[in-house]
């Protein structure tokens, strides 16, 4: 794949570890929804490397110190449906407060572009650094147009995370918006005939839903 310095792809053991998991299909809903969110939420420790913090002062039972805190209410979370919804907790986690917009999309299963049928995002989006989330980035179309959707509500700051990749949809993501950083567990070999990712993990929707 080419080199795209807005990208970056988790080579972290314990991360490996789960995905392993993730991908076996004998696994079943319940793990399969926990791993995603764990592994969602160690990425996003990874992904806020270079938030910025704002000072506070902090009365310790001691003393009064300064301290360094990310500021409220300056983080967005927004699932691409269904599948990004599986995601949301594990960045809850880091971020309980942060507000949940939704973006609808699904792939035309024959011609694999992707069809908006959902939009709402919360107010004042456009301030805040904002996680947008699906779990499987396969050749890039649902990523790009949710990100064209962001960007035409005026957000300027988001960075996207996808669990596993193809790495036709990293470039495709990546040469269409280089503004955004592009954060991936797990980068595997190619798409199939009718656009799963190989090895994969199968749809990521049914398998944390439990639909066919
Ligand atoms: C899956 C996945 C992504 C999309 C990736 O969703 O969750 O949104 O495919 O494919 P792409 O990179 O080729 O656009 P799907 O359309 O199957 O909908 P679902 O989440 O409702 O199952
Ligand atoms: N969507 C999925 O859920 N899995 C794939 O492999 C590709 C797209």
């Amino acid at each position: 794949m080419k080199e795209f310095k807005n990208v970056f792809i988790f080579d972290h053991p314990l991360i490996k570890h789960k995905v392993a998991i993730l991908r076996d299909k004998k696994t079943g809903m319940k793990e399969f929804r926990e791993l995603v969110e764990e592994i969602t939420t160690m990425m996003t420790y990874e992904s806020m490397r270079d938030v910025k913090l704002v000072p506070v002062q902090v009365e310790t039972p001691l003393e009064t110190v300064t301290q360094y805190k990310v500021p409220d209410e300056s983080i967005a979370i927004v699932p691409i449906l269904r599948a990004g919804l599986g995601m949301v907790n594990g960045v809850h986690k880091v971020f309980p407060t942060a507000r949940v917009g939704h973006i609808g999309m699904y792939r035309n299963e024959e011609t694999l572009q992707p069809q908006e049928y959902y939009c709402k995002l919360p107010e004042g989006i456009e301030n805040k650094t904002v996680f947008l989330v699906d779990p499987m980035l396969a050749t890039g179309g649902s990523a790009c147009d949710a990100l064209a959707a962001l960007k035409k509500r005026g957000c300027k700051n988001i960075k996207f995370m996808a669990i596993i990749a193809a790495p036709v949809g990293v470039e495709t993501v990546a040469s269409a918006h280089p503004d955004v950083p592009v954060y991936v567990s797990t980068l595997d070999r190619q798409l199939n005939e009718n656009g799963y990712i190989l090895p994969g993990l199968g749809d990521a929707g049914d398998r944390l839903f439990g639909t066919k």
